[in-house]
């Protein structure tokens, strides 16, 4: 893995160009990352380019044996566009057209946009596509603006409509517009709405808008990338998303991609909970889910942007816990990415992001804490023999210590537009198991409907998945039937794509396989907790929970223990086939989450699923020969290393912070 930092030369004196490079070099750092918001600098009038920098940047970084990410400046349009083609400004509610003065003011479907974009992009792919520095382009910087309100953007919801729907009563159908009679003739009535919030008119619209605006960046992405391939080689080819973000469907631009990145700011200080010390650590369980989530795609992945230490826009800027962002940076080399880089090599000295950290501070000379961190973990890296260690999509399988987790991007989409309960949080919820399945110390793979899913694997875990089609209930059976050890949770099944319940019972397509019923559900206010007994203990609950009758060989794992339906079962098992399905019918605290998924793996058994214990909060990860331990504790840990491990890096003690490399 490559370690490496964004540099933005055109901010700084050029005297000092040579002097920042050698520092760049000098702290280890294997690759620069440039020219991304640079589009003024490098086309100051339209058609105009200004090169000879750009080169010379270039020039500078090789000298150094400093690899290139550059990229694409179309997430900063220059003042020239702006006023020259107010049509590429964004319009908001209320048709307010946005205003030149920050970035990400264009309108991703416009197309005087796009024709400003072929022109800057082509150029740079002409000159720099295969200059030996360069390893790889990233196209604009993290897609995402408010949803569009300009008559360009109308005109192309409705033409995403007409292809997707035919007619206009297909539309109304998959719409529900028979609900307080919001029919339309035409498609040409339709407007794209101006959030994902429906405001209590239609979430069935507000679904198709989330999904076309995903697929309004993807095809503006494309556009970028037709121009670049042929130009770039073996190159790799990205753009940086946003975890979890609900703008962009990495799947919608995958195809178009040779490698998913993403930018992680683990720490905002809002992730506060109790009184310890671990929200300056971060939690490691949203980390991961977004990384395998990213290398889920194509097994290729990179960590684009990674918080060097304060940021200035979180409202909270904590102090990180010493050794946090050396924890991170093993954290994305134990899960398989390509290459880590942060934003950004010296601190502002203007602008609204003066008080972020870079890895030295404004004087470019002065390692930051986060700069020495950095330094720290490429002179660790030096201990491990990277030739040992295959590419992370050749790596070979381990059916037996490999557990999917079945994330859909779209059921982001439909929780925010239909939330029913307000305390329900599908990235909590996915990060919840992902928490629990990572302490049993097994490979997590990231299962998305579309995608092939490895066979074998013991153990599938498919949290909240609302909207299924016959396609993945078939999967789910099949999977079972054959072997596997399913488990569904509350608000599985719910709903059809369009997002509209069964005409049938709740979660009619799921009966079959839990043989059981759902009865009724319940869900708590923000500061109250149920009880839910299991093996003998009792768990605290209270975003959601559902009521569920066993039927013909279900057997209860857990009942409610107190409300008035003290009693209902909370957790089911049932035989199918030669395998299991489990239902978990609460969105609970995270302690039966962990409960039930260390007693799963007990019963699935050892022959089936090789899994330990580890602590919450502590991960293990294997790459090649190595064994990586991760302590997102503040609290030391022994390190669950046997004792044979030889160890390169740390010992059989975890500090709070910490992180072990061995050999077994
Ligand atoms: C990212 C963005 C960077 C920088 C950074 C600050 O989201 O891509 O350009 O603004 O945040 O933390």
């Amino acid at each position: 893995m490559k370690i490496g930092t964004y540099y933005y030369p055109e901010q700084w004196p050029r005297q000092q160009w040579e002097r920042d490079f050698d520092n760049i070099a000098k702290l280890g750092l294997q690759i620069v990352h440039m020219a991304e918001f640079a589009w003024f600098e490098l086309e100051p009038r339209p058609g105009e380019f200004q090169f000879d920098w750009l080169s010379h940047c270039l020039d500078l970084a090789k000298r150094r044996k400093l690899e290139v990410i550059l990229c694409t400046p179309t997430a900063a349009p220059p003042i020239w566009l702006s006023q020259r083609f107010p049509q590429t400004l964004p319009v908001y509610e209320g048709q307010v057209r946005g205003r030149f003065g920050g970035r990400r003011h264009y309108n991703p479907l416009s197309p005087d946009f796009h024709a400003a974009t072929r022109r800057i992009v082509q150029a740079m792919a002409d000159l720099f596509g295969d200059h030996p520095a360069v390893i790889g382009w990233q196209i604009d910087n993290e897609y995402s603006n408010p949803f569009d309100q300009s008559e360009i953007t109308h005109a192309a919801f409705r033409q995403w409509l007409r292809d997707k729907y035919g007619n206009i009563s297909e539309l109304n159908r998959a719409w529900g517009n028979q609900f307080w009679n919001t029919y339309y003739t035409d498609f040409d009535q339709v407007l794209f709405p101006p959030s994902r919030d429906p405001r209590y008119a239609n979430p069935h619209q507000s679904l198709d808008a989330s999904r076309f605006w995903s697929w309004a960046f993807a095809k503006y992405n494309r556009i970028q990338a037709e121009i670049l391939k042929p130009k770039i080689g073996r190159r790799f080819l990205t753009t940086n998303f946003m975890g979890l973000h609900p703008d962009c469907d990495p799947g919608d631009m995958a195809k178009d991609l040779s490698l998913i990145a993403w930018d992680s700011y683990p720490v905002t200080g809002h992730e506060k909970e109790g009184d310890d010390q671990t929200y300056r650590i971060a939690d490691p369980a949203h980390i991961s889910l977004s990384h395998d989530l990213m290398a889920s795609y194509h097994n290729r992945w990179g960590l684009m942007e990674l918080q060097p230490g304060h940021v200035n826009w979180s409202g909270v800027p904590v102090r990180l816990y010493p050794g946090a962002i050396r924890l991170w940076i093993w954290t994305a080399f134990a899960h398989g990415s390509e290459f880590v880089t942060t934003y950004r090599f010296r601190q502002p000295r203007f602008g609204i992001e003066l008080f972020h950290d870079g890895l030295v501070g404004t004087d470019g000379i002065t390692p930051s804490p986060g700069g020495e961190q950095f330094a720290q973990v490429i002179a660790e890296m030096r201990k491990l023999d990277l030739s040992r260690i295959p590419p992370f999509a050749d790596e070979p399988p381990r059916p037996r210590q490999t557990v999917g987790l079945v994330l859909d991007f779209e059921q982001l989409w439909y929780y925010l537009s239909l939330p029913p309960a307000r305390r329900w949080n599908q990235g909590r919820w996915l990060a919840s198991w992902y928490a629990a399945l990572s302490r049993l110390g097994t490979q997590i793979r990231i299962l998305r409907p579309g995608a092939d899913w490895p066979s074998d694997l013991p153990l599938i875990v498919a949290p909240g998945v609302q909207m299924v089609d016959d396609q993945l209930m078939a999967r789910f059976d099949a999977y079972a039937r054959s072997g596997g050890n399913l488990v569904l949770t509350c608000r599985t099944g719910l709903m059809d794509r369009t997002g509209q319940l069964w005409e049938g019972p709740w979660a009619s397509p799921i009966l079959p396989l839990i043989s059981a019923t759902i009865d009724g559900y319940d869900s708590l206010r923000d500061d109250r907790f149920g009880k839910i007994s299991f093996d003998g203990r009792d768990f605290s609950w209270g975003v959601w929970g559902d009521q569920v009758t066993p039927k013909a060989g279900a057997e209860v794992l857990a009942t409610y223990s107190d409300q008035f339906y003290a009693g209902a079962a909370a957790i089911t098992r049932v035989k199918l086939g030669k395998g299991t399905v489990s239902y978990f019918g609460a969105f609970s605290e995270q302690p039966l989450v962990d409960a039930f998924v260390e007693s799963l793996a007990k019963f699935i058994g050892p022959g089936r699923l090789q899994s330990q214990t580890l602590p919450g909060r502590v991960q293990v990860l294997r790459r090649g020969p190595y064994r990586i331990a991760l302590n997102y504790q503040d609290q030391p840990v022994p390190t669950p290393a046997p004792p044979s491990a030889k160890f390169l890096i740390g010992s059989s003690r975890l500090a709070p912070a910490d992180v072990a490399v061995w050999e077994e």
